[in-house]
């Protein structure tokens, strides 16, 4: 069992509520840029949306494997993730498109960008990673807290959905074999992702002919 060195619990009380205000603040965000994006072009680009408040056992244990000492500030300085939400888009144009209206949000800063979709993680793990920092209102303050958008297709959400179960069952090596498997079903995801952006683009161009 982990625990967090603390004096003061208070403080730590203090700091899950700046994160349950950050995740309620970016999902509404979140919301709001989607539905004006929708309202101007008539057209969703999301599939659905997750979010989560990462769990406190498994931001200790991230800490831990980084080698930080188990503190608040720690917490908040090495845990980019505490606050996350996943967008899981139909086709791979959403996700850009999504990724577009992110950056040109007026609210949300980004803080930095990772494109495991150009470039995946040598697992064959795709999504793209937008570090954002949210405005929170709290005790007559505006704070900037940290949180994590992951976008991604539906297959690539099949995909590291059985990976996390998988690396759950093999906390310390994954064998050899399941390995390279996982990355040919990445590879055959990525494949997949083309193939219906194609098909995609042929039924919206046969929509406009008609
Ligand atoms: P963190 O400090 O963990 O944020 O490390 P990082 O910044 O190097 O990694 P990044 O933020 O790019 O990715 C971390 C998150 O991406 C994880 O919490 C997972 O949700 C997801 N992720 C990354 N690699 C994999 C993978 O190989 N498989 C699965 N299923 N998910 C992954
Ligand atoms: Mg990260």
């Amino acid at each position: 069992m982990y625990r967090l060195k603390t004096e003061n619990e208070e403080e730590l009380q203090m700091l899950m509520l700046k994160y349950e205000f950050t995740l309620k603040t970016l999902i509404t965000q979140i919301d709001l840029l989607i539905k004006e994006y929708e309202f101007n072009n008539k057209y969703n680009p999301v599939e659905h949306v997750k979010s989560r408040i990462k769990k406190h056992e498994s931001a200790l244990k991230k800490l831990e494997e980084k080698g930080y000492e188990l503190t608040v500030d720690n917490l908040v300085k090495h845990v980019h993730d505490m606050v996350g939400v996943r967008i899981v888009c139909s086709f791979l144009s959403d996700v850009y498109t999504i990724v577009n209206i992110i950056e040109n949000s007026k609210e949300l800063k980004i803080k930095g960008e990772k494109d495991y979709i150009s470039n995946p993680k040598d697992s064959g793990y795709t999504s793209y990673h937008i570090n954002v920092l949210v405005p929170i209102y709290l005790n007559g303050k505006v704070e900037e807290v940290e949180a994590e958008i992951q976008l991604r297709t539906i297959a690539m959400d099949f995909w590291a959905s059985l990976d996390h179960k998988i690396q759950y069952k093999f906390p310390k090596e994954i064998p050899n074999e399941e390995k390279k498997e996982m990355y040919n079903c990445a590879l055959d995801i990525k494949n997949l992702d083309y193939k219906m952006l194609g098909l995609n683009y042929i039924v919206n161009k046969y929509n406009e002919e008609i």
